[in-house]
């Protein structure tokens, strides 16, 4: 019985021990051989710190620290639930990823990646945009626009997008008069085409509306006259590409070609000069207005600027679906034009709309031309106004038909070809080509400003323009006319007592005397038509005639004058005496101007008679004709009167040595001043009133002296010439001979006075 007691007691014993034992050691240890030790929870407690952090054991107890990149839960933060947490660096903002790159938390950690739409830039650590364009992302029909980090995809014109995101074609045809009245609608991929029926055009713009179109102004009018060949050349070129253009089709030339071709005919047309009329100016004008109504909405570009020789050109077209606006600058670099879309466009708009300018360099302004604005102008014609262009002509052309009258008037700034500023004798005006009068007209244009070098127009329809510059001639002041008048009235009534003189006076005849009764009667008949007949310009052919029969008479009275001279130096330098024959000095006296004049009317008839005055014209170097031979006489007789004078100073020192010097020198200028005036010394202020300056006095002396010449021929040859007054006095007598013994008594008291001096100037 004791044995199964025992057993149980250290049982039992053993159970208490161990009861003992395990109460007796505190937390953080553990029972080891009977005592109690430090218990390393690192190990013995699985995951104590949990995985983001590292363990430490301590003498009792433990503790954890978190891992870079966790932090521990501070909250909750109990040793038992101590756990370290992931911290989200990239809401921290401990670390700025650069540029574009995208900061993304990771587990412990960060990384700075690219976002979506952006790759790694090669250079360095910055992320580039993806042009996800480059690679055919968006399919057919549609354009593909990149934008940073991104794409999109937009369908072309003409397509839509459908709900799975390909794009279709729009049928644009449903769409009702999207092509108009006057075309059948074809729907093509992406597009439509207006195809226009017959007689109708939208000028190859496939989506305008068509509008009817006849090619009848590009008929050449072969009937009239005046059409050049090249003229019709152009209309004819015009004309097949008018008809290609309303056979939808049949294919033709572009825009750009068909504005080169037509170009290349008008410079033609120009450089040979064959516009010289109204007529013609007209047709090509109008050629050209409607060929830049044919062309321009052909052209391609939204601005065109074609030159050639002599055409320049500047065309601007718009082919919106709306119409366009605002303000459109067009220039050459003889003029700009500035107007609106809205005026360019006018009421109707069929898809397109066109402005062109054109220039041409070397349109010849012929002078019948510019006369023909006279008729506007009534007042003008009898002032003697005269005009020039100062600026190329220029051609303005819209696609908007109806340029008669416009709602707002347009700017056309002109550079002027020749540097000059409006003055007293100038003034510039605004003209156009009036296609109906045939005339340039300043009618709807006026001038906004000008300067030397430029003036602006502001016109109120459109068609061909240009500058006019108006010359106002310095008027003839009553004094002069007065003059001119009384001294030639005189100078008439004295060289018909000379011609009677020279044709009558038997102790004078000779040569000499002969010459001085042609150079009488030719500038008797020359004064004589110059006083009743320069100013009759109201009848252009007698004016011509006039002007014919003046030219005429006065080289006649030159040529006399030579002859003069001639026998003055065959007397002088030659002591000749002797005669010369007739049949040589009416040659040289009527034949030379006859000829003269014979050459001058052929070559250019429209040279005699101006708008001012019944004598020649300042057109094309006319007055020379004139001119040269009056200053080659002139220098001849110079020369001659010269060494006559020379010849008289000797001749007077030797002759008579007892006569007083003041008689002397009183003979001497007689007979100069005589000689002077008989060989056409007068002429010689003439010269002067081609300068500049200081012509004021020079017109008057020269007027005077002129219209005084037969006045003073009387005087010198016939008045002052002994043989003459003899003779006057005898004839004098014979008519009163009661008064015969006082008349004698003073005439011969004064003959020896002038004895000496009259056979001395009788000699020479
Ligand atoms: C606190 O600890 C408990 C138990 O471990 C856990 O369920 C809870 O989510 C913790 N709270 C926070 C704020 O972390
Ligand atoms: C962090 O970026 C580096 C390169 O910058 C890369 O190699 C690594 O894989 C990235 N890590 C993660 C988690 O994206
Ligand atoms: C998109 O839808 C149209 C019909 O709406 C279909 O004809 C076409 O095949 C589809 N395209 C794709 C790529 O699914
Ligand atoms: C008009 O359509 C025809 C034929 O489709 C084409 O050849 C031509 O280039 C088109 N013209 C324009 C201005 O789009
Ligand atoms: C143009 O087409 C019409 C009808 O489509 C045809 O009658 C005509 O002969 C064609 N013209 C040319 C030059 O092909
Ligand atoms: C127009 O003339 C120029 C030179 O004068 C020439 O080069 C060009 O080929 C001509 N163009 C046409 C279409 O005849
Ligand atoms: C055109 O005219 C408008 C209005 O008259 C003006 O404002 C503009 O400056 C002009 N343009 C040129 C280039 O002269
Ligand atoms: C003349 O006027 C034009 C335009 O009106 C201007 O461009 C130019 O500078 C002016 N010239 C002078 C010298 O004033």
């Amino acid at each position: 019985m004791v044995f199964p007691n025992m057993q149980l007691k250290w049982t039992l014993l053993l159970l208490g021990l161990f009861l003992v034992s395990s109460e007796s050691c505190e937390k953080g240890f553990e029972g080891k051989n009977g005592g109690c030790v430090d218990a390393d929870e690192c190990v013995t407690v699985p995951r104590v710190c949990g995985d983001n952090a590292r363990c430490f054991n301590t003498h009792g107890s433990y503790y954890c620290n978190c891992n870079e990149g966790f932090q521990a839960d501070k909250h909750n933060f109990t040793q038992e639930t101590a756990q370290c947490l992931d911290i989200n660096e990239c809401l921290k903002g401990i670390y700025e990823c650069p540029g574009n790159t995208e900061c993304v938390n990771t587990i412990g950690s960060y990384n700075c990646t690219c976002p979506e739409g952006y790759k790694p830039s090669r250079l360095d650590t910055d992320c580039e945009d993806e042009d996800e364009c480059l690679s055919s992302v968006c399919g057919v029909h549609s354009s593909c626009f990149n934008t940073a980090g991104s794409f999109h995809c937009n369908c072309s014109p003409g397509f839509v997008k459908r709900e799975n995101s390909t794009c279709a074609d729009i049928n644009e045809c449903t769409v009702q008069h999207v092509c108009g009245t006057n075309a059948q609608c074809q729907n093509e991929e992406g597009s439509y085409r207006c195809v226009c029926n017959q007689g109708y055009s939208n000028y190859g713009n496939n989506q305008s509306k068509c509008i009817e179109m006849s090619c009848d102004h590009f008929k050449a009018e072969s009937d009239t006259e005046s059409a050049s060949v090249k003229l019709n050349h152009l209309l004819a070129l015009l004309r097949s590409s008018c008809e290609s253009l309303r056979n939808a089709n049949v294919s033709r030339k572009t825009g750009e070609q068909l504005l080169e071709n037509v170009f290349n005919s008008t410079d033609e047309l120009l450089t040979e000069g064959t516009i010289a009329d109204g007529e013609t100016l007209n047709q090509f004008l109008d050629a050209v207005e409607n060929s830049m109504r044919l062309i321009g909405p052909q052209l391609k570009e939204p601005v065109t600027r074609m030159e050639t020789h002599n055409t320049v050109a500047e065309v601007a077209v718009m082919r919106n679906q709306t119409p366009p606006s605002g303000r459109v600058t067009l220039s050459t670099d003889s003029a700009l034009f500035n107007t609106s879309w809205e005026i360019v466009v006018g009421k109707s708009y069929p898809g397109f709309a066109f402005a062109a300018l054109v220039s041409y360099k070397d349109l010849t302004s012929s002078s019948d031309l510019l006369h023909t604005i006279s008729r506007e102008r009534p007042d003008d014609e009898e002032r003697g106004v005269s005009y020039q262009l100062n600026s190329k002509v220029v051609t303005a052309v819209v696609s908007n038909a109806e340029t008669k009258q416009l709602s707002e008037p347009v700017m056309l700034v002109f550079t002027h070809e020749e540097e000059r500023a409006e003055s007293e004798g100038m003034a510039y005006s605004c003209v156009y080509w009036d296609a109906d009068e045939r005339v340039w007209s300043g009618r709807g244009c006026k001038k906004a400003e000008s300067n030397s070098t430029h003036t602006a127009c502001s016109c109120s329809h459109l068609s061909s323009f240009a500058v006019l510059m108006a010359l106002y001639p310095l008027q003839d002041t009553f004094e002069l006319v007065l003059i001119t008048r009384v001294g030639l009235v005189l100078s008439l009534v004295c060289l018909f007592l000379c011609i009677l003189t020279f044709k009558f006076c038997r102790s004078i005849q000779g040569t000499r005397t002969s010459i001085h009764l042609h150079l009488s009667i030719s500038l008797f008949i020359a004064d004589l038509v110059f006083l009743c007949g320069i100013s009759s310009t109201h009848n252009q052919v007698g004016c011509g005639i006039v002007a014919g029969v003046l030219h005429f008479f006065f080289l006649s009275v030159f040529c006399w004058m030579l002859l003069e001279g001639l026998q003055l130096y065959r007397m002088v330098v030659m002591v000749f005496n002797t005669t010369l024959k007739h049949l040589y000095m009416y040659l040289v006296g009527y034949g030379a101007p006859l000829v003269i004049v014979i050459i001058s009317a052929i070559t250019f008839p429209a040279g005699y008679g101006t708008k001012r005055h019944c004598w020649l014209s300042l057109d094309r170097y006319f007055i020379l004709s004139f001119f040269a031979p009056v200053c080659i006489v002139v220098i001849l007789n110079g020369f001659v009167f010269i060494i006559t004078i020379w010849k008289l100073v000797k001749h007077f020192s030797s002759l008579n040595p007892d006569l007083s010097s003041l008689k002397q020198i009183r003979n001497f200028t007689v007979t100069a001043v005589a000689q002077l005036c008989i060989l056409g010394g007068t002429w010689i202020f003439g010269f002067f009133l081609f300068q500049e300056k200081g012509t004021e006095v020079m017109l008057y002396l020269f007027i005077i002296l002129n219209s005084l010449q037969g006045a003073l021929i009387f005087i010198m040859h016939c008045l002052l010439s002994k043989p003459v007054r003899t003779e006057y006095y005898n004839l004098f007598v014979r008519m009163c001979p009661h008064k015969k013994k006082a008349e004698h008594s003073t005439s011969s008291s004064q003959k020896p006075l002038r004895s000496d001096g009259s056979t001395a100037e009788s000699q020479i």
